[in-house]
Order: C-alpha cells, then structure tokens, then sequence
C-alpha cells in the first residue's frame, strides 16, 4: 500500500519556504513604549521582563532603540503624574503622552499610535466618567455618553501633538464616531484611527495594569468590555466601528481569541489587528525562566498563528526582540 497524498514531500528544507502560506515581518509589528510622568529614570516593569517605564526625556531614545530592531511603529502608554475622577490629565496639552509624542514625532522617523482611554489617568481606574453610586453599585459603572466627549478630546490633543494614528481602547459605545468627527473638525482628517472594536473582559491584561497602574480600584470592566463566551457580537462590535469610521478592526487579546480574529478576517476588507497582550508575553516568560519553554520559539510561533489567522498588524510585547530575528 502505497498512499498517493504524501503532504511529507512538500516539507524539505528547500521547499518549505516556496510553500509557507504565512511570513513575518518586522514590518508586521507594533511595539508598545510607556511613558511615566512620575519618574526621571527608566524603571524596568517587574511583569514585563524587558520592558520599561520611561520618562519623557528618554522617550526618542527608547523609540530608537525599538526603530534599531527594524519595528518602525509604536504604540505610546502614559503614567501620568496626577489622577482625578474625570482623567484630566489624559487631554491634557502638556499630558505625559502629549508629550512623549511631541518627542517622537519631531525627533524620529516611527509611526506613533496613541493609545486612547482613561483608565490610566482617573483615580477610580475605570476607563471614563462614573456614577456616584459606583462603588456600592459596580454593575453600571461608566457613564457611557459623558466619556465620549473626554475620549475625543484625548485624541484630538494626541493628534495636535503629532500622532500619526489614535487607537481608542475604552470600549464606549459611540467612541469611534466620536473621536472621528472631532478629529476631523480640528483639521486632523489625515490621522488614522485603529478601533479596538472587539476588546475581552480578559483576565489577561493583569500585567499590563502593573505597568501602566490601570487597575480599577473597585468592580471590574464587564459591563464595557466584551464576555469571553460570546463569538457573533465580536461581528456585531466590529461593524459597528467600521460604520462608525475606523480604519483598522483590532481583537484584543490575540492568542485565545484566534477564532475571532480569523472571523473579521473573513467578514471585513479592513486591515485587522491582534493585540499580544502583556498576558500572554508574561506567561511565556515565566515558563522559559523556568526552562519549561523556549521563549524565542514560542513567541515567534504566537506571532506567526495570528497571522495566520488573519492579522495584518501585532502588537505586541515581543516586537522588539522578535524582530532582529525575523
Ligand atoms: C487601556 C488598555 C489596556 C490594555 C491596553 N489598553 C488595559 C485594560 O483594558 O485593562 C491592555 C494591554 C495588555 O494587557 O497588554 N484600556
């Protein structure tokens, strides 16, 4: 018995390149940079390993070495020096971001996101505006329609300081229409904008809520991110957002969420994003600190099935280190 089917034959080290259906780029790539008003040194972020919290001052130079790696884009994360119910400190013209991407913009040749939402800035941790009876009553938390003006403002003072694209991630119904039509009347009709349109209630952003001290003080975001059990109001959230005016669809996490990144692939024609989140580069950290995994294979091989799946663009974590080798 002789089987006909021999895939084997295509799996040669000479041919397996002329058949990969799926490559990876540095190109592909984007890498997160967080700027912290509240420190004058670098201060490496303990769940993290590799990253950093930098000040402003060191903001270009952090982008440097990033752009060194081959990765041109970066996403811009701010510890600000104050927070307050309302996030002030997220809109504001000499904001941490603001200025970071003044920085970045000016003194490098990166493509600069800004990541817009309020969870880092308001003293709660929630990512807008909420009720008085939060605290006792955590299940309506954020006052949907009073955030989106602030969410706009954010973004339109990230674009008045340069940002070639803004990625509002507060998962507020109307977010995307929002901030587009206030983009667009303060001239800035030319910045991109990436909706996190389908963004998980996850338990995989623990470390990320280190780094960028976003943790809400009370209640959790399930009233405005997305349960983990449903698939078809991913298409619904998605939809949504390109009605509204995004540019770029992106899934957040990446790594559990390959079904609903392979569903927007299929059901749009725009770019789609994956964001690796802090999670999933955490895990594999510890388990090849332990010697359990091999870091390099494993995070290449995250990174490769979410574009198999159906990401044109990552971020993530591993951007940096990843693509030397690439
Ligand atoms: C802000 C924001 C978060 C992340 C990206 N933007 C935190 C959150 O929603 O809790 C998480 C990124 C990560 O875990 O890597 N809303």
């Amino acid at each position: 018995m002789h089987p006909t089917d021999r895939p084997r034959r295509l799996r040669t080290d000479g041919v397996r390149p002329l058949v990969s259906e799926t490559s990876l780029s540095a190109s592909d790539l984007v890498a997160p940079v967080f700027v912290d008003a509240t420190t004058d040194e670098r201060v490496p972020i303990e769940t993290m390993p590799g990253h950093e919290r930098v000040p402003v001052d060191e903001a270009v130079a952090r982008v440097e070495e990033i752009r060194d790696t081959g990765v041109e884009a970066v996403i811009v994360f701010g510890i600000p020096e104050s927070k307050d119910p309302n996030g002030t400190r997220a809109y504001a013209e000499d904001g941490v971001v603001q200025r970071a991407l003044r920085r970045i913009t000016g003194e490098t040749d990166a493509y600069a996101i800004g990541d817009v939402c309020l969870c880092e800035y308001t003293d709660h941790g929630h990512c807008g505006v909420i009720e008085e009876s939060a605290e006792t009553d955590p299940t309506l938390t954020v006052k949907n329609d009073e955030t989106l003006d602030l969410l706009a403002e954010t973004a339109v003072s990230q674009a008045d300081a340069g940002a070639d694209m803004v990625a509002p991630s507060a998962m507020t119904d109307g977010q995307v229409r929002a901030i587009r039509e206030a983009l667009d009347d303060a001239g800035h009709e030319d910045v991109a904008l990436m909706s996190y349109a389908v963004k998980y209630e996850s338990a995989f952003y623990g470390p990320f809520r280190d780094a960028a001290d976003g943790a809400p003080a009370f209640g959790d975001r399930r009233h405005y991110q997305m349960d983990p059990a449903n698939r078809r109001e991913a298409l619904r959230e998605a939809r949504i957002d390109a009605e509204e005016g995004a540019d770029v669809l992106m899934v957040k996490p990446g790594l559990p969420y390959l079904d609903i990144v392979g569903d927007l692939r299929r059901e749009f024609d725009h770019p789609i994003a994956a964001y690796n989140v802090s999670g999933e580069y955490a895990m594999l950290h510890a388990a090849a600190e332990k010697g359990w995994l091999d870091l390099e294979a494993t995070a290449h091989e995250s990174l490769l099935s979410l574009k198999r799946a159906g990401a044109d663009l990552i971020v993530t974590y591993f951007a940096e280190d990843l693509a030397g080798r690439l």
